[in-house]
């Protein structure tokens, strides 16, 4: 079944908020909610009417005139799309007069549209050429020798989709699929009568405008005058593979529209959450990594690290491992090994590496790479509300009067999000913005925040402890919630702790840099908006106080009552695919599957039973921690999935130093990246579409992930761990992804209620999934927070170590841009890098003259523990004291320079604070660990 197949309604369902609207249509009776279009309720009573400028993801238009009704009782004959029904309406759609207009207008149509159906590939998925064949439409009385468009140039400037202006008939559901869907605005419709066409911007190309290649225009539009480049390639799909996206924490709904193994497009799925449709330039179109000549696909191994790789087959590169584990563990002890999972792997995949670090390896040395993004998220937001995850679903955010977006880049970093939460806010929801660059929500078309608090980095926690001032101080508490839902010792002391003056928006001014009348304002607004929600990221975790600041910002929510129902919380915007899932089902050291500490007897004793041995009861070790141990000299061997930790964690000469120092890493990946430079065993992984699984969002969504191809290194992820859990002694009996999720729920109350069969019923479902909440939970912490109640911490501020000084006198921050993910080894590996294709440092004007730097010239950043070179681009986007880059590329190594600070409760790196200076210099100039460079290079890099 094809996804082009999808009934396409017409126009938009509407909610039914009274008694449903009862009408007749061609004699059919149908009852729809008032506010249906007369298309819909037709399409609804399988009455099909012809269309072209009407689809059911945008609202209608009325521009084409084919949907053309009578109504009794009325004259004329009105569009239907655009009429809506009324109760006791008699319609009728087809007729002589009907049938005749309709065939009119598809003939002017086909006289300006390329008679070319047989080559072209859209022939049998076009809809034009459909609605053609409905009306009866052959041919055309007009001819082609008139004024047309069939000889306007094609815009192939997109790598990924081509513009055909000759097969375009200007039903504007591109532009309304840009304006309405994504929120971009980059393309309007140029000129008027016949001279009207599509223009991307000023008129020039698609790369030229504000186009940020979602792909939405492309799924809206009816011909082919908009077409993926892949499709007219490859031609027309035979099947579909309905999956999740395999990058962000939106967790996009795909279906994988297949020819034979291979892909022809990822179409976003239209049924499908929690993206309904809509999709980024990531997921849609940058899966040719998939398939790059990069991959890997035999097991390798070598004995040292200086030696070259040698091919050998799977049996036997997984049997050296296990030797290389079991020798290292009879050497030097029970806990001189471990394991680190994948936040890009499924929840299967993640869950059997920590089964096999615990069961197997008799330790609990198993972590996450969540450690370096939101594990303050899952301390801070247990701690307050009980439940280590965000509180809502993403659709709430329709609900919300005022967005407070905190250290987040949504339009960036979750796109599909950032798209949901613009609908909102061009729909009138007040936006603050607190962060220390000027993120592009800030100001875009149709949206303006009403305050953009641009905080210094580091300084969060002073930034709420002064709102939360102003509320305690101005009477904005909201009393009854907090009597009836949150502790009231606790509570006390906060209040006494936030009204004190030093937390004050004045006396704060000079630790944030953010005027106080300006905190005041946003305080305000926040508290007394309507309901008002909290979203936030990386900006917010990755700091020596980011759980201090994740529990900042619960106190604040509980104290406006602003938690508990749609519209408000505080909600995490997961960076990685799967960094909730693989935190759920047990990841990190000290906690089993659903956040449950591993020194409960009786929850060891359940996992025992399950797995058939005695579980170590104390927390094992940390990612840092096993770096440090590693260079003490006490761990000796890990087992890596997925994860590139010597370009993605911080300190990079540290994390590298401890590398090398160990004597068996085995690394799973797709690719030979920088962490496989200190492998002695690579074992080739799959992508996630050659795998069957889950992955769980941002808003605990668990979906499907179903193979479109089979694994072309031979094993799924899953099948690789179970391998080497075999040859270490351990048989793990699964023969399918469904029997791991089984036992996951079996073990996990929150869980307990998710099966594969139903993930194929519903789709997909939000954890809590159990006996109470049988079909999952959107919104938590309705009515009581799962703690009992809501409990309000003390977070007094404590600047960082990281302090700016003569030599170091800017702060760093690090963050993403919306054409890569992460340490970019994917997208690297895609066209996308016409976007971006290297790490460029953000300095604002006065900085860069006052140190002599053009826009696009060579610097050196340096801090304490690195220096790295990379191009800088002048902009006021940062403010003064200020640079900030991303961290995509390897050759830059941002890591280089970033800190061994880390979060107090988590050891959450610090990210987002690197003091730092910034030269110019003539060339590039390198000194990460993984990249040595010429002695010269490295000489001059000191
Ligand atoms: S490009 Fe496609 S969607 Fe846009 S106006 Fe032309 S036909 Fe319609
Ligand atoms: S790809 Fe997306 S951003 Fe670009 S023009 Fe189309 S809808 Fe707009
Ligand atoms: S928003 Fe995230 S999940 Fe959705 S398509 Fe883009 S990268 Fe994939
Ligand atoms: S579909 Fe109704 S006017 Fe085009």
């Amino acid at each position: 079944m094809l996804a082009i197949s999808d009934k396409d309604f017409g126009t938009p369902a509407r909610l039914a908020t009274g008694p449903l609207v009862e009408l007749e249509i061609d004699g059919r009776p149908i009852s729809v909610p008032a506010g249906t279009s007369l298309l819909r309720a037709a399409a609804l009573a399988g009455v099909t009417v012809p269309k072209l400028c009407a689809t059911d993801s945008l609202e209608p238009f009325g521009s084409c005139r084919l949907c053309l009704v009578e109504i009794e009782g009325r004259k004329g004959y009105p569009a239907s799309c655009t009429t809506t029904v009324e109760p006791g309406m008699k319609v009728h759609t087809q007729s002589g007069k009907l049938s005749g207009l309709r065939r009119n207008v598809m003939e002017l149509y086909i006289s300006d549209h390329p008679l070319e159906c047989l080559t072209c590939p859209a022939n049998g998925n076009c809809e034009i050429q459909d609605v053609a064949a409905m009306v009866g439409v052959e041919d055309t009385r007009y001819g082609f020798a008139g004024k047309n468009h069939l000889a306007l140039p094609k815009d192939e400037s997109n790598p990924y989709f081509t513009f055909d202006p000759s097969k375009c008939i200007v039903c504007s559901r591109c532009v309304r699929a840009c304006d309405d869907t994504q929120g971009t605005f980059a393309l309007t419709i140029d000129g008027r009568g016949f001279a009207s066409v599509i223009s991307p911007g000023q008129n020039g190309p698609f790369m030229e405008s504000e186009c940020v290649s979602c792909g939405a225009c492309v799924q809206a539009c009816p011909t082919n005058a908009l077409t993926e480049k892949s499709l007219i390639e490859l031609g027309q799909p035979e099947r579909d593979v309905v999956t999740t996206c395999g990058y962000c924490g939106v967790g996009c709904s795909f279906k994988a529209e297949m020819k034979g193994s291979q892909v022809v497009r990822m179409v976003p799925n239209k049924d499908g959450m929690p993206n309904l449709g809509h999709s980024c330039v990531k997921g849609r179109f940058a899966w040719g990594y998939a398939t790059h000549p990069d991959r890997i696909l035999k097991p390798m191994i070598r004995a040292t690290i200086e030696q070259p790789w040698r091919e050998v087959s799977w049996e036997e590169a997984i049997d050296y491992a296990a030797q290389g584990f079991r020798r290292i563990q009879q050497q030097y002890g029970r806990g001189a090994v471990g394991g680190i999972t994948s936040s890009r792997c499924t929840n299967e995949e993640t869950y059997l590496v920590q089964k096999l670090v615990r069961a197997v390896f008799h330790n609990n040395n198993v972590d996450t790479c969540a450690r370096v993004c939101h594990s303050p998220t899952g301390y801070g937001l247990k701690t307050a509300f009980g439940t280590s995850a965000g509180t809502q679903d993403f659709a709430s955010v329709a609900k919300a009067d005022v967005i407070m977006v905190i250290g987040a880049n949504p339009t960036d970093a979750h796109p599909v999000f950032g798209s949901i939460m613009k609908r909102r806010l061009r729909a009138g929801a007040r936006l603050i913005v607190a962060d220390p660059r000027r993120i592009d929500l800030v100001k875009s078309p149709h949206i303006k925040a009403d305050y953009h608090l641009q905080l210094k980095p580091g300084t969060n926690v002073a930034l709420i402890n002064a709102m939360a001032h102003v509320v305690v101080t101005e009477g904005l508490v909201n009393e009854e919630f907090v009597r009836n839902r949150c502790e009231a010792a606790d509570f006390a002391l906060w209040r006494r702790f936030a009204a004190e003056q030093r937390n004050s928006p004045e006396a704060t001014e000079a630790i944030t840099g953010v005027p106080a009348a300006q905190v005041r304002a946003a305080a305000r607004l926040y508290a007394t908006g309507g309901n008002a929600t909290i979203y936030y990221g990386l900006g917010v975790t990755e700091h020596s106080q980011g759980s201090t600041m994740v529990l900042g910002m619960a106190n604040l929510a509980m104290a406006t009552g602003n938690v508990g129902r749609e519209g408000v919380g505080v909600n995490p915007l997961r960076g990685q695919n799967n960094v909730q899932g693989s935190c759920d089902v047990g990841s990190f050291p000290h906690e089993l599957t659903g956040y449950r500490h591993i020194s409960d007897p009786v929850l060891r004793v359940s996992f025992e039973e399950e797995w058939g041995v005695h579980l170590d009861p104390e927390p094992g070790l940390r990612i840092p921690n096993m770096f440090d141990a590693a260079l003490d000299g006490s761990f000796k061997g890990i087992y890596i999935q997925g994860e590139d930790i010597a370009q993605s964690d911080p300190d990079s000469h540290h994390v590298c130093a401890a590398l090398k120092a160990m004597e068996m890493v085995v690394v799973q990946d797709l690719f030979l990246n920088e962490t496989a430079k200190y492998a002695h065993v690579f074992l080739p992984g799959s992508t996630f579409l050659e795998k069957d699984g889950t992955f769980t969002n941002s808003e605990r969504r668990i979906s499907r992930v179903r193979k479109a191809v089979p694994p072309l290194a031979g094993y799924e992820d899953w099948q690789i761990t179970i391998m080497l859990a075999k040859a270490l002694g351990y048989p793990m009996e699964y023969s399918h992804p469904s029997e791991i999720m089984d036992e996951i729920a079996r073990l996990t109350p929150t869980f307990k209620g998710v099966s594969y069969e139903k993930l194929e019923r519903l789709g997909s479902v939000q954890w809590p999934c159990n006996d109470n909440a049988p079909a999952g939970t959107p919104v938590m912490h309705v009515g009581q927070f799962v703690r009992g109640k809501g409990k309000f911490t003390i977070t007094e501020f404590l600047p960082t170590d990281e302090r700016t000084g003569p030599r170091y006198p800017l702060l760093l921050t690090t963050g993403r841009i919306l054409s890569q993910y992460n340490v970019g080894t994917q997208t690297r590996r895609t066209a996308n890098v016409v976007w971006h294709n290297e790490d460029r440092l953000e300095i604002h004007p006065h900085d860069a003259e006052e140190r002599g730097i053009d826009d696009g010239a060579w610097v050196r950043v340096s801090s304490r523990v690195g220096s790295i070179s990379l191009r800088a681009l002048v902009t006021d986007r940062v403010a003064p004291g200020v640079v900030y880059t991303t961290f995509h590329y390897p050759e830059t190594g941002t890591n280089v320079v970033t800190t061994e600070n880390s979060d107090w409760a988590t050891n959450c790196p610090e990210y987002k604070v690197t003091a730092v200076q910034v030269m110019p210099v003539p060339a590039r100039r390198r000194q990460t660990p993984g990249h040595q460079g010429t002695g010269a290079e490295m000489a001059a890099a000191k």
